[in-house]
């Protein structure tokens, strides 16, 4: 049980909070239990002023110690040994870390400030001052609330299933992996597979990996401090991208202009997977329909990975792990989107201008790519290029790589090496 007191100007502020949900429960099952202490109880003059001008001049009033002070004293005297809490901006930041603290404590009070804040004496009768962060509210009142709901979420009992507790945002130093419910798909949007699957060892390492990512991407101030396996460690050393790569040999031109299935070649497999691998894309797709060709395709991989080539070059072991081979673009799609949870943004590439369609820079693309947390999937060509339709239905096109003049026939291989250093290169 939390005995939690607070000093206050404006008790009745907190009856709606209190009055609701999950903090009302824990009061009516006795695991918390919140009192309203009103500070102008203690004024002594018969105007009830709490407040006065500052000394020095400057805007606004400031609460007045006596009453501050008294109102302490008074509620230490009723308390056995209560931790008192001043709220106020120049505090050490409050987090779930200080939260799970304060829920072992038997008494708390917390005290708010109103106006331009407190006399400065009043410090002195005060054990710890928090701040909920970098910026000004008008009043102690909202970061009270913000105290004594995160702190009770910590109470045992207070919420149905401690383990919800525990695998919320910042509790394991990481932020929550993404949530669904029902339904399985709306407008479009569905739930990723893998949750569907009711193999718990999978959603269970899904669901880490997204809370990695996720922390990595949008908080890597927690990410730095986060406790990670040795293994997590080293994964996530690498420079964080969400580019995935596409190598299509299904729908291409031949040179004479009609659409074609190209045969795969060995060396696009090889030097894409080694680019791929030095500038951290996550996954390079081999996309051909035709069985024979990925059958010859999956053999060399196989060599590499597997076979003798994966203790004979072992660098070359990592390019190729990244290899999968796809019959069509939607396997690919779907199978990002599902892992990722959301469709990739399909980005194709040519080298061709296509009338009235205006092509994205590299310097966009890469800013999309630090910015947004979706899934890119880059679309390369082979034979003499992705089809006009087919560039056209994609959501963005990639400008053309520039050379010194107008010779512009680059191999898939040196191209894809040319973007990926403009994309996601240092330098
Ligand atoms: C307008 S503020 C006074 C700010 C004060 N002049 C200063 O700059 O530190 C009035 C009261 O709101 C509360 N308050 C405002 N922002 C807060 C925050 N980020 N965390 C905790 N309490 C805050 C404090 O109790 C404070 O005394």
């Amino acid at each position: 049980m939390l005995d939690i007191t607070v000093i206050t100007l404006f008790p009745p502020m907190f009856s709606s909070p209190l009055g609701h949900g999950i903090l009302k429960k824990a009061q009516d099952r006795g695991l918390i239990s919140v009192r309203l202490v009103d500070l102008r109880d203690y004024a002594t003059d018969r105007h009830r002023i709490t407040d006065d001008y500052p000394y020095g001049g400057g805007q606004g009033m400031i609460l007045k110690p006596e009453p501050l002070i008294t109102a302490i004293e008074d509620v230490r005297r009723r308390l056995k040994n209560p931790r008192v809490i001043l709220l106020t901006p120049q505090g050490r930041t409050f987090n779930n870390k200080e939260a799970h603290q304060l829920a072992r404590e038997k008494e708390l009070v917390l005290i708010c400030g109103r106006y331009e804040g407190i006399d400065e004496r009043v410090k002195t009768s005060v054990d710890d001052e928090l701040s909920i962060g970098d910026y000004t509210l008008s009043g102690g009142e909202i970061p009270a609330m913000v105290v004594i709901d995160t702190v009770a979420r910590f109470i045992p009992g207070v919420l149905g299933n401690i383990r919800s507790a525990q695998e919320e945002s910042f509790n394991n130093g990481l932020l929550e992996y993404p949530q669904y419910t029902r339904p399985e798909e709306f407008r479009g949007l569905k739930v990723p597979e893998i949750l569907l699957s009711g193999d718990h060892d999978r959603i269970k390492h899904w669901r880490r990996e997204m809370s990695l990512n996720l922390t990595r991407r949008k908080r890597p101030d927690l990410f730095r401090k986060a406790p990670l396996t040795p293994e997590e460690r080293q994964r996530h050393a690498q420079p964080l991208t969400h580019l995935y790569l596409a190598l299509l040999h299904y729908p291409v031109y031949d040179k004479n202009g009609c659409v074609v299935t190209s045969a795969i070649t060995n060396m696009d497999i090889h030097d894409i997977a080694r680019s791929a691998r030095t500038y951290g894309v996550r996954r390079f797709y081999v996309i051909n329909p035709v069985k024979a060709l990925q059958k010859l395709a999956a053999k060399i991989v196989d060599h590499w990975e597997h076979g003798y080539g994966s203790s004979y070059n072992e660098t070359r072991k990592e390019a190729l792990a990244l290899v999968r081979l796809k019959d069509t673009l939607d396997d690919a799609i779907m199978e990002l989107e599902q892992e990722c949870g959301s469709r990739p943004c399909l980005v194709a590439t040519t080298a061709r201008e296509i009338r009235g369609v205006q092509k994205t820079s590299f310097a966009t693309l890469r800013q999309m790519l630090k910015e947004s947390l979706g899934p890119f999937l880059l679309l390369l060509g082979t034979g003499w290029g992705l089809t006009e339709s087919f560039l056209t239905q994609s959501d963005y096109i990639l400008q053309a790589i520039e050379g010194s003049d107008s010779y512009n026939h680059l191999s898939v291989r040196s191209a894809a090496a040319v973007m990926l250093h403009e994309l996601l290169g240092n330098g």
